[in-house]
């Protein structure tokens, strides 16, 4: 048995994915895990405390944190150790690496966390050292990396269904709304490439927007440049803030750069939805899901989950 802690760490590049303080449900306080000891202790032929276990958060670009509940996992896990011997065999550090999800070849929005140059291996340089300080070499570190090993295997290939020019803006509609992506709605980026037209180099600037029946079905932060909108019409005198209020309150750019011939019958690729995009899609305002299919490094393709049809909406219904 292993037990997940509560480090006292705010990881997490947002609140939603923020999973090592109390304001987070995970993982055990003090004087839970104190109780976990005396429970293994006094069953030891049941149970065998062999592990402890913090996660942090996601999307982590701040090296400090990793180091900060190594920290802390390095102490707690030194009095465990030090409770029941060999038993007590590895320590796991949780996932949370970042990825790149801002490419900087065609457009740069300085969007903070979904930038990061961090790899694995400079965590790994500077916490490895602390645990093993503490608690020797021949301690296992288990890590549990999650967005940083798949992201960039996979993208969504969505059409655009239609353009709309209002007040100087060009709307691009995409077939593929928040019930495909619905991290989009949570405001969280993706960068978007105009698939078929990747070697035009004359751009523009599109609010791109999906299908669906809600005004929250973008991809900008429509609630965020609401909020700031709101805060700065009930403080006027805010207005000279405007782009500190954006920089905490808006999470990605409002506008999308892509090339400026970028018309209906276009393929938009959406990168690095390689990481817990696919399981979750819905069926949301009645849309079937997409299929799936897997390129080989030779080029061949294979289905591995077939696009759905209208009957797939009500499969399992029963009445
Ligand atoms: C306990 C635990 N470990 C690891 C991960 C992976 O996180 P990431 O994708 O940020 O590396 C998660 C994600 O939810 C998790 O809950």
């Amino acid at each position: 048995m292993a037990l997940r802690a509560v480090p006292h760490v705010e990881g997490g590049s947002t609140a939603g994915i923020e999973t090592g303080s109390t304001r987070s449900k995970f993982g055990m306080v003090e004087d839970e895990v104190a109780r976990c000891q005396e429970i293994a202790e006094d069953h030891p032929d049941a149970i065998a405390l062999a592990g402890l276990h913090v996660h942090i958060g996601s999307q982590m670009t701040d090296i400090g944190l990793y180091v900060a509940a190594a920290e802390v996992v390095a102490e707690k896990a030194a009095a465990i150790k030090a409770r029941f011997g060999d038993d007590f065999r590895h320590v796991n550090i949780g996932g949370g690496f970042p990825i790149s999800y801002v490419k900087y070849n065609d457009q740069s929005p300085d969007i903070g966390y979904f930038h990061s140059d961090l790899e694995p291996g400079d965590v790994a340089a500077k916490v490895v050292p602390v645990l093993e300080g503490k608690l020797g070499a021949d301690i296992e570190i288990l890590t549990e990396p999650g967005r940083a090993m798949t992201s960039d295997s996979g993208l969504l290939l969505t059409r655009v269904e239609g353009l709309k020019r209002r007040d100087g803006t060009t709307w691009l509609y995409l077939d593929a709304g928040y019930n495909i992506i619905p991290e989009s709605a949570f405001g969280w980026y993706f960068h978007m490439v105009t698939a078929n037209r990747t070697g035009e180099t004359n751009t523009d600037r599109f609010r791109v927007v999906g299908p669906l029946c809600d005004s929250i079905d973008v991809y900008f932060d429509m609630e965020g440049e609401a909020k700031v909108q709101e805060l700065v019409d009930a403080k006027p005198d805010w207005a000279g803030d405007r782009a500190l209020l954006e920089d905490k309150l808006v999470h990605m750019p409002g506008y999308r750069e892509l090339p400026a011939a970028t018309t209906s019958g276009d393929l938009v690729a959406i990168l690095d939805t390689g990481a817990y995009q696919l399981e979750l899609t819905n069926h949301y305002c009645g849309r079937p899901r997409p299929g799936a299919v897997m390129v080989g490094e030779d080029g061949s393709v294979k289905t591995i989950r077939r696009a759905e049809t209208p009957a797939d909406l009500w499969r399992g219904e029963e009445g």
